[in-house]
């Protein structure tokens, strides 16, 4: 196991396979429950996730922030106050429980009508929304868009309105359009949640990210979190660098000029313009995926060249502390931003991980918005 500075303060512990304690983790540590059920390709992942069960079943429920879950939405990482943010992760570790002991979570949304509405295409984030929203007991709806009355003309506010008016309590919402969140919010009665919209913010994969690198290294505060790649079309790496830095991290972008955001925003994130200065210290790589389709016409000639000098590797992972952890939100583009060994190795990458706490922290999110704790 790797020696941390940090003591673990999350429901995992230092015994926990989050830490990279669980490598050795056999078979014979999994419930009965799950044996005959976790297919031998997903073992390795699956054993670090149930020999931590015990640790984390132990996690009470947290009682909700002392004057109440604030937000009414959740748009951006900026609608959580810092209770909020602490509430939220301890809850999901909470969740976590449940979901490494194969046990079925409280039904605490039981009633409550979920509808998943993604003009955008999502695999990770969709899925763990609906999954979420069923492992508490919602009524949980995936709108077809594909199939939908938007290819007949309706546009994207009167589809929600009508979805609305069939008794939603909470909408989870992708779309690039500018403002449509805000005004889905202003408009609507329900609950209004943010799974991406352009390249602004994605804050639920912002806060499972955090619950990532909380289950490893124990806090962010004083960590050194290096976002790499194509930051300038990302939603992921706004979210992500707003939170990080609210839970205390060190965070720095790191790519070429032509992928890095306006010069006037992220004023207070330092921008490296190579590996060797970008890694140097890093605990945590972030990847991001060469969003092409945000590029326009050029958007292949950004990736030219690029693997070479700024692809995560096993090698350029050296550049980074000794016990650093690769991250990346998915979907990755192996060869392109990452090798997909690096991505593969269990012992430095944290990608599957991420995927798991997609689930925790949306249960977490869809509790405390929809009962706000009580
Ligand atoms: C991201 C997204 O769609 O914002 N993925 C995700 O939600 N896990 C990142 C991306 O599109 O590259």
């Amino acid at each position: 196991m790797t020696a941390h500075n940090h003591t673990p303060s999350v429901a995992f512990g230092d015994t926990s396979p989050m830490n990279g304690g669980g490598k050795n983790a056999s078979a014979s540590a999994l419930p009965e429950a799950r044996r005959d059920t976790i297919k031998p390709a997903l073992m390795t992942t699956s054993q670090r996730f149930a020999s931590a069960a015990g640790a984390a079943s132990a996690r009470q429920r947290p009682a909700p922030p002392l004057r109440g879950f604030a937000a009414r939405r959740l748009i951006g990482v900026d609608d959580l106050s810092d209770g909020d943010i602490a509430y939220l992760l301890d809850l999901a570790d909470h969740y976590a429980g449940y979901l490494m002991r194969a046990a079925p979570a409280p039904r605490r949304l039981a009633g409550k009508t979920q509808i998943n509405l993604f003009f955008e295409d999502s695999t990770r984030t969709n899925m763990s929304f609906e999954l979420a929203g069923k492992k508490l007991g919602a009524d949980v709806i995936v709108v077809p868009v594909g199939a939908s009355s938007v290819h007949k003309g309706e546009s994207y506010i009167d589809t929600a309105q009508t979805l609305a008016a069939m008794g939603a309590d909470i909408m989870i919402v992708r779309a690039k359009q500018p403002g449509l969140h805000h005004d889905l919010d202003a408009r609507l009665n329900c609950v209004i949640l943010n799974a991406g919209d352009g390249a602004r913010e994605h804050p639920t994969q912002a806060l499972l990210d955090a619950a990532t690198i909380r289950a490893q290294f124990g806090t962010l505060n004083g960590r050194v979190i290096a976002i790499c790649g194509d930051i300038r079309h990302s939603r992921v790496a706004g979210s992500d660098a707003r939170l990080f830095k609210r839970l205390g991290a060190e965070v720095r972008f790191v790519g070429p000029r032509h992928l890095m955001p306006e010069d006037d925003q992220f004023t207070d994130i330092s921008r490296a313009h190579s590996l060797a200065e970008g890694l140097d210290g890093a605990d945590i790589v972030m990847g991001l995926r060469m969003q092409f389709e945000r590029m326009g016409e050029d958007g292949r000639d950004a990736a030219r060249g690029y693997f070479e000098e700024f692809g995560l590797t096993h090698e350029t992972l050296k550049l980074a502390r000794p016990d650093a952890r690769i991250m990346h939100p998915g979907p990755m583009n192996r060869g392109v931003e990452i090798d997909g060994a690096l991505a593969d190795d269990p012992d430095r990458s944290l990608i599957l991980r991420q995927v798991f706490y997609g689930v925790p922290i949306r249960m977490a999110c869809l509790d405390a918005l929809l009962t706000r704790g009580e």
